[in-house]
């Protein structure tokens, strides 16, 4: 898609296509036929934008819900957008901290962030150097009758000394993390470079940036806040809140219960000893991913009552069920040896039908463990029951824990 055919595609000959387009079959079979059918009335390039912007509505829905219907994507701007429940957590963030202020966005992408924070009621504008991208964060501030100006440019060259600048409270940037070379770990390499951006950050009152929730914790500035974000247990990213934004911690794990209307649960540093380590106990708690970046293990550890069967190893046990949004609970049957050939008899006499197997620790490939154990596949075993298998270690020894999720937990 270019940017003609996108203009194209806004105008109200474009929006007819797009809405025959939308109420046609979405299967792939039936967008082939609509896109035919189409061809026979319209410019080619106008129904191939069309039905580009059909798929991606498609896909978008795992991220924006119901909005994805009305927003408009690239497929690049779309997997590096932030998904709506997480853009909503930090413009309420902005929002609580810096009231009606004017927020300056460095690589805005189709604008994900920069709506969650015009419904936030922070005005402000963005700065993205792909002009079609640049384009499409426009057209979704329209869609949602919002008023935040996206420009062309290279964010690191926005004059931080010069007037335009004076007009903003704060800066956000979400750096690109999957460049034409793909997926990038390294900080140096986002787009643009952290480094960068933290210069840039350094020079207003306040910011945030977000990272990859793998960032390592040496790379976060010391006057920093590091926030790990989960959502409904998988870990989506983390963000550093910096000067006028940052809280009075170091760092905090968020964890948004779900995408929509989320429970929002914060775990921040108790100053306390490492955890204990003691034997296994009634339950084991694995905690939710956030919390082990954030290393909060031993919060969860103190507010389940209990300790580490591997001081190296975040997996906590208690014989204290104790309810905690930061970790799920098991309940353990038994604690072997690890032996596959054991496995495979206990689990046969225990009628299991449905295995889960987790790992922490351990270099088991977790495929072959199951094949091996006659769960290779879809094959599932024999019986009718169903066991979450943990495979871990305590110092050298290899460990298997028989477990049960404790329900609702
Ligand atoms: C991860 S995306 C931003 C996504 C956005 N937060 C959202 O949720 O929709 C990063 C964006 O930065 C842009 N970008 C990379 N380098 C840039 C630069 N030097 N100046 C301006 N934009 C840049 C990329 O084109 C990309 O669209």
């Amino acid at each position: 898609m270019d940017i003609a055919s996108f203009r194209a595609l806004l105008a109200p000959s474009g929006q007819a296509v797009l809405s025959e387009a939308s109420a046609a079959d979405l299967s792939e079979d039936g967008l082939l036929g609509t896109a035919t059918r189409l061809r026979e009335r319209h410019d080619p390039a106008l129904v191939a934008a069309a039905l580009t912007q059909v798929r991606l509505r498609e896909r978008a829905r795992a991220k924006f819900g119901a909005d994805a219907g009305r927003m408009y994507f690239t497929q690049a701007g779309l997997e590096q957008a932030t998904r709506a429940s997480v853009a909503a957590h930090r413009a309420r963030r902005f929002a609580a901290r810096l009231d009606g202020a004017r927020v300056l966005e460095l690589g805005c992408g189709i604008g994900a962030d920069l709506l969650a924070r015009g419904r936030a009621g922070l005005a402000g504008e963005g700065v993205e150097l792909d002009p079609l991208t640049a384009e499409v964060a426009r057209a979704n501030v329209a869609v949602f009758g919002l008023d935040a100006p996206v420009r062309v440019g290279d964010a690191t060259k926005v004059s931080l000394d010069g007037a335009a600048l004076d007009e903003f409270d704060a800066l956000f940037a979400d750096p690109g993390r999957r460049t034409a070379r793909g997926r990038v770990f390294d900080p140096r390499s986002y787009e643009p470079p952290l480094d960068a951006v933290l210069d840039m950050a350094a020079k207003v009152p306040a910011a945030c940036v977000k990272v990859a929730p793998g960032i390592p914790h040496e790379a976060v500035p010391d006057s920093a806040e590091a926030e790990w974000i989960s959502v409904h247990g998988d870990v989506k990213e983390a963000a550093l809140w910096l000067g006028g934004l940052a809280g009075d911690v170091e760092r905090r794990a968020t964890l948004l219960s779900s995408d929509i209307d989320p429970e929002v649960s914060t775990l921040t540093p108790q100053g306390l000893d490492d955890p204990d380590v003691r034997a296994w106990g009634r339950y084991l708690y694995e905690p939710d991913g956030a919390v082990i970046r954030a290393h909060l293990v031993g919060e969860v550890a103190q507010l389940v009552d209990g300790g580490l069967a591997d001081s190296h190893i975040a997996y906590i046990t208690s014989d204290r069920l104790r309810p905690t949004p930061f970790a799920t609970a098991y309940e353990v049957e038994d604690v072997m040896p690890f032996s596959v050939k054991r496995l495979r008899a206990e689990l046969r006499r225990r009628g299991i039908g449905v295995l889960t197997v987790k790992k922490r620790g351990s270099a088991v490939d977790v495929d072959r463990l199951r094949r091996d154990l006659g769960f290779g596949g879809r094959k599932a075993g024999r019986g009718a029951q169903e066991l979450t298998l943990v495979v871990t270690r305590v110092g050298r020894d290899p460990v298997a824990l028989l477990t049960r999720p404790v329900p609702g937990r």
